[in-house]
């Protein structure tokens, strides 16, 4: 058995700092740093030193250095899962699948640095060329959140550092570990001292107002709420930085008459229960056609029934604590207001006796539009569920949210395919899939879910500017 924290043995046990809770046990695991501000105007100047050199490597070269980084993540997954699981409650088996994520984003982009190709623009005049060059926008800073504290870290990090930017992180304040494992693990890859540098702090805006107004900082990317993401962006307005935001969202999971009913419920389960309902892209609103929403209900509630919950450590474990108190009571304020408004419990609906933290997987029925369950993000093991007739209906009703992150629908119709797919105003469509998180395609979102996209070929775009060159003089 690893000992959990030998991977960050410099960095902890600290007099005083950043305490670190398991939401399992409501524990403290350790203390962490809390950088000052002379600290972090420290850290910004030296990331900006030390992009000098790094940017100045060759892509080639960079890539050898995130690929030793990936395959030391890989080779450290037990030890990584049990941080995951410790700071932030998921069952260690989805921990384990959270840090081959997280390596996979290391790889491919340790891949597409070395195709970050310009362009040669036929020349407007006799004489000129026109040339394209992208080139890497200098220092960045990406703020983390807890709900996938190792994957959120290296689907912004390596896209930047293998366009040769440096980075400097600020995770989530509920888990730091990770973060700081990711950066020990990437020191031993042979990343240059400042290149990549982990921030902890308790008061993530007094630091978060630093980064968003220094101008060495060229570049912000984040993931967490679009109120936070709203703030950073008016913020980054003072300097005119470039942003990625990765927001909040509501997706829709809709279920028409012609659906495979079976594979649907999986679809559901794996959509709304991953991390206890707690990722962006959990479906939030469950739209169900009323010819088969008797079946779809009766074999839904069985699945959930079946949900083992406890402390993500422990053996068989499906749905771990929610992330903290706070959390506890939004998602019981909005399951309370659901029940005064009509709306039908079917499964759960209260705490879990396994704990403080613990949230009983839920399903409501006879829900509505007008419901704050439906026009909140819930992040939690709750499924809302509200029956409809047609197509237009529940085109409507899906795109009636300032949100537009993942939706997701299930029909063997292939016209229907196509209109629903095109019609649904969202970034990320899931078509009889209830998964769609990969490397390999862009993640993003439309409407207040934010802006620009984060994996694929399109993911390091972000973390370059385009510069136009024109050469004259060429006849003389
Ligand atoms: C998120 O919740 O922000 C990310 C979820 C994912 O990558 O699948």
């Amino acid at each position: 058995m690893h000992n959990l924290l030998d991977m960050v043995a410099g960095y902890i046990n600290l007099p005083k700092g950043l305490i670190v809770n398991n939401p399992a046990t409501g524990k403290k695991i350790t203390t962490v740093k809390d950088y000052t501000d002379t600290e972090t105007h420290q850290h910004i100047e030296e990331a900006e030193k030390a992009f000098k050199l790094w940017s100045n490597k060759t892509a080639k070269d960079r890539a050898s250095i995130l690929r030793k980084w990936y395959q030391l993540v890989l080779d450290h997954t037990e030890e990584l899962a049990q941080i995951i699981t410790a700071e932030c409650g998921k069952p260690l088996f989805e921990a384990r699948g959270e840090v081959a994520y997280a390596a996979s984003f290391i790889e491919w982009f340790a891949e597409e640095g070395k195709r970050l190709y310009g362009d040669v623009i036929p020349s407007h005049a006799a004489g000129k060329r026109i040339l394209v060059l992208k080139q890497p926008i200098g220092v960045v800073v990406a703020i983390t959140p807890w709900n996938f504290p190792l994957a959120m870290i290296t689907r912004k990090v390596a896209p930047a550092l293998a366009a040769g930017c440096t980075v400097l992180v600020k995770p989530a304040e509920a888990t730091p570990l990770s973060a700081l494992a990711l950066e020990v693990l990437g020191k031993k890859a042979g990343l240059p001292d400042h290149v990549l540098k982990v921030i902890t702090t308790t008061e993530p805006a007094r630091i978060g107002s630093i980064f968003t107004s220094h101008p060495i900082i060229r570049k912000i990317t984040f993931t967490g709420s679009t109120a936070v993401g709203k703030l950073l962006m008016q913020q980054s307005a003072s300097t005119v930085k470039k942003v990625s935001m990765e927001l909040g969202g509501n997706a829709p999971f809709i279920v028409f008459n012609d659906a495979d009913i079976d594979a649907a419920v999986a679809g559901a389960m794996v959509s709304k229960y991953r991390n206890a309902g707690q990722t962006c892209v959990c479906a939030n609103r469950f739209f169900i056609h009323e010819d088969v929403h008797s079946e779809f209900i009766e074999k839904f509630s069985k699945a959930i029934n079946a949900l083992k919950v406890g402390n993500g450590a422990d053996d068989g474990v499906e749905i771990g604590p929610v992330i903290n108190e706070v959390a506890m009571q939004k998602i019981d304020a909005l399951v309370k207001g659901a029940k005064t408004s009509g709306a039908k419990v079917v499964v759960g609906g209260q705490k879990h006796h396994a704990g403080e933290n613990y949230y009983t997987p839920t399903l409501i029925t006879d829900v509505t539009m007008d419901m704050a369950i439906t026009n909140s993000e819930i992040f939690g093991p709750v499924a809302t569920v509200i029956k409809f007739r047609d197509e237009d209906e529940v085109i409507r009703m899906a795109n009636d949210t300032p949100y537009g992150l993942a939706a997701y629908f299930y029909s063997r119709d292939l016209g229907r395919v196509w209109r629903v797919a095109e019609a649904l105003e969202y970034g990320i469509i899931g078509i009889n899939e209830g998964i769609i998180s990969t490397e390999v395609a862009p993640f993003g979102g439309i409407k207040q879910s934010g802006i620009g996209r984060e994996g694929s070929k399109y993911g390091i775009e972000d973390y370059t500017e385009i510069k136009y060159c024109l050469m004259g003089g060429l006849n003389s």
